[in-house]
């Protein structure tokens, strides 16, 4: 009988707590099922008329259902909390309003030019060639037809590394073999030595000299080498190549002229001069830009290609100096930075 009521009890509770909204009717509620005057109570105290012997099993049943009610009004309230939470967070929340802006970073701007410069030679059928950063004096200079009295070579002009004899002995002045590379024209001949014309590469990457760091001047920069050796390569190449990749970087109104000039490993040089009608301060002047020529017979020969048979051309441009002209960006510095407010104008992905 009394299990049967405690029942009824339970449920009445359960019931009851389903129409509460409020925590005020919460209360009021929990008064009338659990207060000092609740039915819950009151059933309690029903102990007394209970025979002796069936007392225990009538409290283990009381304290069940009455925990099952605490239970019940406990998730009530929790419930009712949450809902109080949600009401004054949309009270403070204005959906309609745009979201923060987030920050996704971006490419570095000599990374954005670099692979512009890779996308337009692809699409003429040159391939990316990389090589180390360390070079050996071979590969940078005497393999590039560079004599040992050039300028280039000089302690003043490269970085280089102590052989190991004098890392042993730091005081002995030897000419040294490794060096940190001072142009990118070493791949020229790791490619050559690699693979068998005809063959068309551009070989970007970082480069040092022992430069003293101003607007124009850093010790380490980049650049972009340019490798095409097959049958019958002419000057006419050269300057078709060039004209293209140009226009696809400054727009087709530029205006190219080859300059005669010397570098030791090509045979003709030249200094490529641009002119473009829209460049700020530079508009309609003539710029240099790179340097080029036809790979000197003396260098196929010395890796071992047949200069009667294959010709080829080369050239080699700075990748900050693009950059540079490209964005109208006045010192070099700024690259190397890593100042937000210079980054982030390049951040967006090309
Ligand atoms: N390596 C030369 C420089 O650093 C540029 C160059 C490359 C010139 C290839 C001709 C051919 O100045």
């Amino acid at each position: 009988m009394e299990n049967q009521n405690l029942q009824v009890l339970v449920a009445d509770a359960e019931t009851a707590l389903k129409s509460v909204s409020t925590k005020s009717q919460w209360e009021q509620i929990k008064a009338t099922f659990l207060g000092p005057n609740g039915s819950l109570t009151q059933f309690a105290k029903g102990i007394g008329s209970v025979p002796k012997e069936e007392r225990p099993a009538f409290g283990k049943s009381l304290n069940q259902a009455k925990g099952k009610v605490e239970t019940f009004f406990k998730s009530k309230l929790t419930h009712l909390e949450d809902l109080e939470d949600i009401k004054s967070l949309g009270e403070c929340i204005d959906p309609t309003l745009p979201a923060s802006p987030t920050f996704s970073g971006g490419l570095h701007p000599l990374t954005k030019t670099k692979r512009r410069i890779i996308s337009i030679f692809r699409k003429i059928g040159f391939t990316v060639a990389e090589a180390s950063e360390v070079e050996t004096e071979w590969f940078c200079f005497d393999a590039l037809n560079t004599p040992d009295d050039h300028p280039a070579r000089d302690e003043q002009d490269t970085l280089f590394f102590p052989s190991s004899s004098e890392w042993a002995n730091v005081s002995r002045k030897k000419k040294e073999s490794y060096l940190l590379r001072t142009h990118t024209s070493s791949v020229q001949i790791r490619t050559l030595l690699k693979e068998k014309p005809p063959l068309r590469i551009i070989a970007p990457g970082r480069c040092f000299r022992r430069d003293t760091v101003d607007a124009t001047h850093s010790a380490n920069f980049h650049q972009t080498e340019g490798l095409f050796v097959d049958q019958n390569v002419t000057v006419k190449d050269l300057k078709g190549v060039l004209d293209y990749f140009l226009r696809e970087l400054f727009g087709g109104k530029i205006e190219t002229r080859l300059r005669p000039s010397f570098f030791p490993f090509t045979e003709p040089s030249f200094e490529v001069d641009l002119k473009v009608p829209d460049l700020g301060k530079l508009s309609n002047k003539w710029i240099e830009i790179m340097g080029c020529g036809m790979v000197d017979p003396e260098v196929l020969g010395l890796v071992g290609v047949d200069s009667d048979e294959w010709t080829g051309f080369a050239f080699g441009l700075g990748i900050e100096r693009v950059t540079m002209l490209l964005h109208g960006i006045d010192d070099i510095r700024h690259f190397y930075q890593n100042d937000q407010r210079f980054l982030s104008q390049f951040s967006s992905q090309v």
